[in-house]
């Protein structure tokens, strides 16, 4: 049998979401090998990352935008090029990309193999971690996008990162640090050395009022907030951490983990209300990262070349094999880890 023979006969694995429910619905299929359309390439897959609206996808079919199952989770990968397909000529065979699955949907990254446009994908330096990569793709380009377009942070303001120890948290204070910020973060006690470590003065918001926490220390306040928690009242108290000419960058809702999807009409309707105050602080909204594709390709390339050089380290709570993605939403459900969870193929 010839090469090309044999790779037409191969198998690949994908995890899908059988049906809605517990982690347990995520399950391993088999099928033939994808091909990539014209503009696209095929990706052999080395890390997927595993995010919050994972499960919400996975819980429920009421959270807009969820397809019917059978599908596919994983909004961000790392692989290496496997195949091109017709009129691709500025990417080889066996380079290393990085990218978003955002075309596709809900995503489609918990797989071995994926097809993806070149337009999503960037080359990954030599020698970088795939998982250390994979972290970038949403996290490091929504932090980005979160301090420098929507809050427009200058060197020396205050800032407060809620989620501190998360996957956004984290990334957050690695690149508030390179912009010269004084920043606060709030996070469970257990992660308060992890955040100390990244240059933020811990404040435990299980423990104490972070909005009193923050006056007494600032006396007027933060100049930005950063809030991926969301829950009404969670977005009335970032607000008051404002000092007058304040910005808070609203751009999650964590909270449905434990309050359920109930959360998300409460957040906006406060968050437009909010917009209405005329007091000087503003609540300018945050832009999708996959919408604007030359921005996306450009500060993907210069957050690569950020780890690259070892200038920002991402955080990864654990590295699980892809069929054990089960195991990586349970972990995600219990909560206690740090940083972000990524699925990898190659153990
Ligand atoms: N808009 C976008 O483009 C975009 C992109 C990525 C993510 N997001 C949103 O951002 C959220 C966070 O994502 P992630 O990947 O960073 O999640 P994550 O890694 O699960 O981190 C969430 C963190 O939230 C903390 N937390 C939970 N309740 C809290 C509260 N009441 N106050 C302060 N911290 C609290 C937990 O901290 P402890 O463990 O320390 O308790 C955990 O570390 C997601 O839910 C998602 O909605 C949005």
């Amino acid at each position: 049998m010839t090469a090309k023979e044999k790779m037409n006969k191969m198998k690949y694995r994908r995890i899908i979401v059988s049906r809605h429910g517990g982690p347990e619905v995520l399950q391993v299929v088999e099928e033939g090998l994808p091909e990539p359309q014209p503009g696209e390439v095929r990706v052999r897959v080395l890390a997927a990352g595993v995010s919050a609206y994972d499960l919400m996808f996975r819980r429920s079919g009421s959270f807009p935008g969820t397809p019917r199952v059978p599908f596919t989770l994983g909004e961000d990968i790392v692989g290496v090029v496997d195949k091109l397909g017709e009129g691709v000529s500025n990417i080889k065979p066996g380079q290393m990309v990085a990218g978003g699955t955002f075309s596709l949907g809900v995503g489609g990254g918990y797989t071995e193999y994926i097809c993806l446009s070149v337009s999503e994908l960037v080359v990954v330096p030599h020698g970088v971690d795939p998982a250390e990569a994979v972290c970038l793709v949403v996290n490091y380009l929504t932090a980005y996008a979160a301090l420098h377009r929507t809050a427009n942070v200058q060197k020396g303001e205050r800032i407060l990162v809620h989620g501190a120890a998360g996957g956004v948290g984290t990334a957050l204070l690695q690149l508030g640090k390179l912009a010269g910020l004084e920043m606060y973060g709030t996070a469970s006690k257990h992660n308060h050395e992890l955040v100390s470590g990244l240059g933020a003065t811990p404040i435990d918001y299980r423990s104490e009022d972070f909005v009193k926490r923050i006056h007494n220390i600032t006396g007027d306040g933060v100049d930005a907030v950063f809030d991926p928690i969301g829950g009404a009242m969670q977005v009335w108290r970032s607000y008051r951490a404002l000092r007058k000419g304040g910005r808070l960058a609203w751009f999650g809702v964590a909270a449905t983990k434990k309050a359920g999807l109930r959360v998300i009409p409460f957040t906006i309707l406060m968050v437009f209300l909010l917009k209405v105050i005329p007091d000087g602080k503003k609540m300018p909204l945050t832009p999708d990262i996959g919408k604007d594709n030359a921005w996306y390709r450009e500060t993907l390339t210069e957050l690569l070349d950020l780890v690259a050089s070892g200038s920002i380290k991402p955080v990864i709570a654990e590295r699980i094999p892809l069929v054990e993605a089960t195991r990586a939403h349970e972990l995600l459900e219990r909560g206690g880890y740090a940083g972000k969870v990524v699925l990898i193929t190659d153990t």
